[in-house]
């Protein structure tokens, strides 16, 4: 697209897209790379290389090539290589990473300019405010907040200094007059980056930290965006945060990122935790890869920041344990799960022991031990199975059943079938409560609803294969292809009626229930049918569709629809045939036994999860017996079931053995 039309783009989508688009992601779209360590090495696209000297760094989001010296971002890569223009390039990428697109107006490119000078003032004002701190904590005023960090929290010099903690003076005017009367920083600028707020009553400002101790909040670049305060006394609040700003947003910013992000890199692997302290305490000991979500909720942009730094995508969450910390651990787990099930993060989560917060934790335990405990952090789904059935009582028939339910709705989002399968199996061996014979057909019970969950919402999605024309797949469906038999098929009326009640079978669903009793009793008015078996192909195909018995039936229905308007109406789509129930009629005696079979096994797999609830409510010790017998019934149920399950699929070379059939399948084969 010419230059002149491409649009100038909104700072916010340029910014949105730079976080979005991985540069991984985006080179190896053109050149092959390979792992390195930590980074990426290929050949160099932009001059004729003979050995790899191009490299990608994903924790710099950067490239870079040895032997020519090309090297910048994603933006860079893609400009370069295709020779096009910036906006071109980041439009093409917010399409295809569905970063929406805000333009601005010609008249708007003033403003942007106003804008950036304001960003880089305040950057000013903060890093100013953050010396002014940093140095009145080390006056006379500041002793007693000195005292706290170093006697309370046991923190070393190095460790105050890394962080640039400091001391808000008390008294409602001191960095305003440092900032404004002494820096001559105009006012307005002040307020805007959020350390001062205008008097409610009459005129003037005053500092909106006061006696507090000051922590800095740096974005990933190390620029001061803002501040956070804590009392030294019982005041409420207990932290006092910058309010959001043109430089500060709370939910995209991490604490301490930017001193984690390099150990973040070289331990592959973050630690989320709540507390600014909770940071702090940990880079103290050596553990450099912490940060803290900022008193919000851990959000899918956080730690989609957090995953440019680790190439396995290792973030574990060590929130408090206290009800608290498990709500905002679950809450966060909410906010990524789909990354988290597309295997795009690999998430645990460390609940220390006796509830602690790191910061407490460390206090009394080394450093190692916290290590320890981080390696063998259970992942988010281990861990949320954990929680969903640590207050579950599994020997009470309800709350069995509940953390069954509950079980099957978190598996059922997992996507990849292996994870899937152990998940199942690993719950089972949970549900099977020590008896491991039982846990294969507790894992058989789970993979079904599993199962039948990922397929009910899934139902709008058309990547679904069509379904075998020549199986009976539903219970509905078996039960419409006995009722079409019955109907359309005179012939193979009795062979209905005696499979139903040799097996005892009953249609399950009402209106095939009424319109059965329907059919019965019309059929006993007209003296019963006699089940014969074909002779003549054409008998049971196309021209003799009128014949009087079914006509009869079918006239009677239709009039009785006519009558009401009840359920029989559901039913009507039986009296045509299409194609398909065209050849189920032509098949009927395997119809006939396929849907029979699929309507037992619904029977059995009622059962089947009948004594299971049943055995799961007694206790083995208690009634040995009774325990044993459930067992057994469970057993036979389950065995029915699979050989139920061979019956109910059509089989092909049963098919063809019977002569008009199979002269009918060949026809189909060779129009
Ligand atoms: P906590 O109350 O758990 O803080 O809040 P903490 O780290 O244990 O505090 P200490 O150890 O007593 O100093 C966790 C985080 O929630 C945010 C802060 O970011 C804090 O570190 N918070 C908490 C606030 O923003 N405001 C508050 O009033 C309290
Ligand atoms: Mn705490």
């Amino acid at each position: 697209m010419p230059a002149t039309d491409i649009p100038r783009l909104h700072p916010e989508t340029i910014e949105a897209v730079r976080e979005r688009a991985d540069i991984v992601d985006i080179v190896s779209e053109h050149v092959v790379l390979k792992k390195q360590g930590k980074d990426f090495v290929g050949l160099c696209p932009f001059h004729d290389d003979k050995s790899p000297s191009f490299s990608v760094s994903p924790s710099k989001q950067f490239y870079y090539c040895f032997s020519c010296g090309a090297g910048g971002n994603t933006f860079k890569f893609l400009m370069e290589l295709g020779k096009r223009p910036f906006a071109d390039v980041v439009l093409d990428l917010a399409r295809r990473y569905q970063v929406s697109v805000r333009t601005l107006e010609p008249t708007k490119r003033q403003e942007l300019q106003r804008q950036l000078s304001l960003r880089e003032q305040l950057y000013e004002i903060l890093a100013v405010t953050a010396k002014f701190f940093e140095h009145a904590l080390r006056q006379s005023d500041g002793e007693a907040a000195m005292t706290y960090l170093t006697a309370s929290r046991r923190l070393t010099p190095e460790t105050i200094q890394q962080f640039q903690l400091g001391y808000a003076p008390g008294g409602w005017q001191t960095l305003y007059g440092y900032l404004v009367e002494q820096k001559r920083y105009p006012v307005e600028l002040v307020e805007k980056a959020g350390l001062i707020a205008p008097r409610q009553a009459g005129s003037g400002y005053y500092d909106r930290f006061r006696d507090r101790l000051m922590i800095p909040i740096q974005d990933s670049q190390g620029r001061v965006i803002g501040f956070g305060g804590r009392t030294l006394t019982d005041e409420k609040p207990k932290y006092l945060n910058s309010p959001d700003t043109e430089l500060f947003d709370k939910g995209k910013t991490l604490f301490g990122l930017h001193q984690a992000k390099t150990a973040i890199a070289k331990q592959d692997r973050a630690v989320v935790v709540e507390g600014y302290f909770d940071v702090i305490a940990l880079h103290a000991v050596g553990l450099n890869n912490a940060v803290a979500a900022l008193g919000t909720a851990l959000n899918a942009a956080q730690v989609r920041q957090l995953l440019r730094y680790t190439d396995s995508k290792q973030v574990v969450l060590n929130f408090d344990a206290d009800a608290a910390g498990v709500k905002a651990a679950k809450r966060a787990i909410s906010e990524v799960t789909e990354m988290a099930y597309q295997g795009n993060l690999q998430l645990r989560v460390l609940n220390l022991p006796d509830g602690k917060d790191p910061d407490d934790y460390l206090k009394a335990h080394p450093a190692e031990d916290y290590r320890t405990l981080l390696k063998a952090a259970p992942l988010w789904l281990d861990w949320q199975i954990q929680q969903l059935l640590q207050d579950c009582n599994l020997k009470q028939a309800d709350q069995f059943q509940q953390g069954t339910q509950a079980v099957v709705k978190l598996l059922s989002d997992i996507a990849n079938a292996d994870t899937r399968t152990h998940y199942v199996r690993h719950c089972a061996e949970i549900f099977s409560q020590g008896d491991a014979r039982l846990v294969p057909l507790l894992a058989e019970n789970l993979l079904a609803q599993v199962r039948r969950k990922r397929r009910s919402p899934d139902e709008r999605k058309p990547s679904q294969p069509p379904p075998n024309p020549w199986s009976v797949t539903s219970l509905e469906e078996a039960e419409s292809a006995l009722l079409r038999i019955y109907l359309h098929a005179a012939d193979y009326r009795q062979t209905v009626v005696d499979a139903l009640e040799e097996r005892d079978l009953q249609f399950s669903f009402s209106h095939h229930r009424a319109l059965w009793r329907q059919l019965t009793e019309f059929s006993a008015t007209q003296g019963g049918n006699p089940a014969i078996y074909p002779q003549d192909p054409s008998s049971h195909w196309g021209e003799r569709s009128e014949s009087s018995s079914e006509g009869n039936l079918a006239a009677m229905l239709r009039d009785r629809c006519a009558e009401s308007s009840g359920s029989i109406n559901q039913v009507l789509h039986l009296l045509h045939l299409e194609e398909k129930t065209q050849r189920d009629i032509l098949r009927a005696p395997l119809v006939i036994r396929a849907a029979v079979a699929c309507m037992e096994k619904a029977l059995c797999e009622k059962r089947y999860r009948h004594f299971l609830t049943l055995w799961a409510e007694t206790d083995g010790a208690d009634s040995p017996e009774r325990h044993t017998y459930y067992q057994q019934q469970i057993y036979a149920e389950k065995k029915r079931i699979e050989e139920l399950e061979k019956q109910r699929q059509v089989d092909f070379s049963d098919l063809a053995q019977i002569p008009w059939v199979g002269e009918f399948y060949s026809s189909l084969e060779s129009p």
